[in-house]
C-alpha cells in the first residue's frame, strides 16, 4: 500500500507542484486546502500530469474539529507538508493579527494531532526570510537568524521555533525545515503554475503578465543597490526543483535517515540573479519586449541575499537543476495557458 502524505495547502503554488512530485514518487496525497488563495480546478492540472487525482477535503487547517476528522477519515497518514499559511509581505503589515492566526493556528493544530495519529514526519515550509539581510554571502544554515521585518517574516520564525521546541520535548516525530529561497516558474507541461489573486506582488508573475499585456509595465523596484547593476539579487529556485526537495525530506524521515530530530536546510541553486538579469534573460528566452521602468526601492527589500545549498547537495541529497532559462520559459509557457 502507498505511503499515505497530507499536503496542507495542496492546491496552492508549491504545494500542487510538491502533489505531483510525491504522486510521480509512488505516493498517495491527501490535500486540504481553504481556497483562500488557490482554485480547485488545480486537481484537475494535477490529474492531467500524473494521471491521480488525489483527495481533497476542504478544510481550514485553524479549524481543529475539521482537521481532525480529515484524520479520521483517512487512517495511516505517515507525514505532513505544511504549506498552508498566508504569505504575502505587505498584506501581513495590514493584518498582522490575521498571520499570526493563521500561520500559528495551523502550525499548532497539525503538531498537537501528529502524536494522537501516529504521524511520523513534518516538512515545514520556511523561507530565507529568517535571515534577514545577511552580513556574510552566501548564507548557510547556521548564518544566525535575524529579526523579522514582517509580520509574515515573524511568523516563519516563530514557527521554526516551535516545530524545535515541540521536538525537543520529546515529540514522537522529525521535523525538516525547508527555507525557501525565491520559487519561480511552472511544471513543464503548464498544467499547473502560480496563479495569484490580483496584483502580483511577486517579480516573475509580474513579469508574466506585463509580457502578456494584462499589466502595462513592470516596475523594477531600484538600481541604486550596492550590486553589480545595482538592482537587487534573489536565489531563483525552480520550482519543481523545489517540490523534488520535499519528496526527498519526506523519504528521509520515514526511512530513519535523519540525522537530528530536526533538521534545517537551504533550498536555493546557490546563484545569484539580479532584478535586472532576470529581465535580461526572460527577454532573450521568450522573445517577448517587456516594457519596464526603473522605479524607486520598494520598502523593507532586502538588497541581496542567496544560498549555500553544500547542505541539502551533501545531507538530502538534493540539488537544483533546472537553468533559469528553462523556468523561466516554463513561467511563460505557464501564462501563455491561461490566455487559452
Ligand atoms: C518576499 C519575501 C519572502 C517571501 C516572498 C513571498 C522578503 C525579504 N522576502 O520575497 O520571504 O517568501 O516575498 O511572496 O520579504 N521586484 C521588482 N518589481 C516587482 C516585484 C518585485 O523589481 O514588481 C523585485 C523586488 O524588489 C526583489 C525581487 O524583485 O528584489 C524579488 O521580489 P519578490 O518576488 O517580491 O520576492 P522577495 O521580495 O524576494
Amino acid at each position: 500500500m502507498a505511503t499515505k502524505i497530507l499536503v496542507t495547502g495542496g492546491t496552492g503554488y508549491i504545494g500542487s507542484h510538491t502533489t505531483v512530485e510525491l504522486q510521480n514518487a509512488g505516493y498517495e496525497v491527501v490535500i486540504v486546502d481553504n481556497l483562500s488563495n488557490s482554485n480547485i480546478k488545480v486537481l484537475d492540472g494535477i490529474e492531467a500530469i500524473t494521471g491521480i487525482r488525489p483527495a481533497f477535503e476542504e478544510v481550514d487547517c485553524t479549524d481543529m474539529t475539521a482537521l481532525k476528522a480529515v484524520f479520521d477519515k483517512y487512517p495511516g497518514i505517515k507525514a505532513i507538508i505544511n504549506f498552508a499559511a498566508s504569505k504575502a509581505v505587505g498584506e501581513s503589515v495590514q493584518k498582522p493579527l490575521l498571520y499570526y492566526r493563521n500561520n500559528l493556528t495551523t502550525l499548532i493544530n497539525l503538531l498537537e494531532l501528529m502524536p494522537q495519529y501516529g504521524v511520523e514526519g513534518f516538512v515545514f515550509s520556511s523561507s530565507c526570510t529568517v535571515y534577514g539581510q545577511p552580513e556574510v554571502l552566501p548564507v548557510t544554515e547556521d548564518t544566525p537568524r535575524q529579526t523579522a521585518t514582517s509580520p509574515y517574516g515573524n511568523t516563519k520564525k516563530i514557527c521554526e521555533d516551535i516545530i524545535t521546541d515541540a521536538v525537543h520535548a520529546d515529540a514522537p516525530f522529525k521535523a525538516i525545515l525547508l527555507r525557501y529561497f525565491n520559487p519561480i516558474g511552472a511544471h513543464p507541461s503548464a498544467k499547473i503554475g502560480e496563479l495569484p489573486l490580483g496584483v502580483p506582488q511577486n517579480l516573475i508573475p509580474f513579469v508574466t503578465q506585463t509580457a502578456a499585456g494584462i499589466r502595462e509595465q513592470l516596475s523594477v523596484f531600484g538600481n541604486d543597490y550596492n550590486t553589480p547593476d545595482g538592482s537587487c539579487i534573489r536565489d531563483y529556485i525552480n520550482v519543481v526543483d523545489l517540490a523534488k526537495a520535499h519528496v526527498v525530506a519526506v523519504e528521509r524521515m520515514l526511512t530513519g535517515k535523519s540525522l537530528e530530530n530536526v533538521e534545517v536546510f537551504n533550498v536555493g541553486t546557490g546563484r545569484g540573479l539580479s532584478v535586472l538579469e532576470i529581465v535580461d534573460t526572460f527577454q532573450k528566452v521568450t522573445g517577448v519586449k517587456l516594457n519596464y521602468k526603473i522605479v524607486g526601492r520598494r520598502e523593507g527589500d532586502i538588497e541581496q541575499v542567496w544560498a549555500d545549498p553544500t547542505k541539502a547537495n551533501n545531507v538530502l541529497g538534493w540539488k537544483a537543476e533546472a537553468s533559469v532559462e528553462d523556468t523561466l520559459l516554463s513561467a511563460w509557457r505557464w501564462q501563455e495557458s491561461l490566455a487559452k
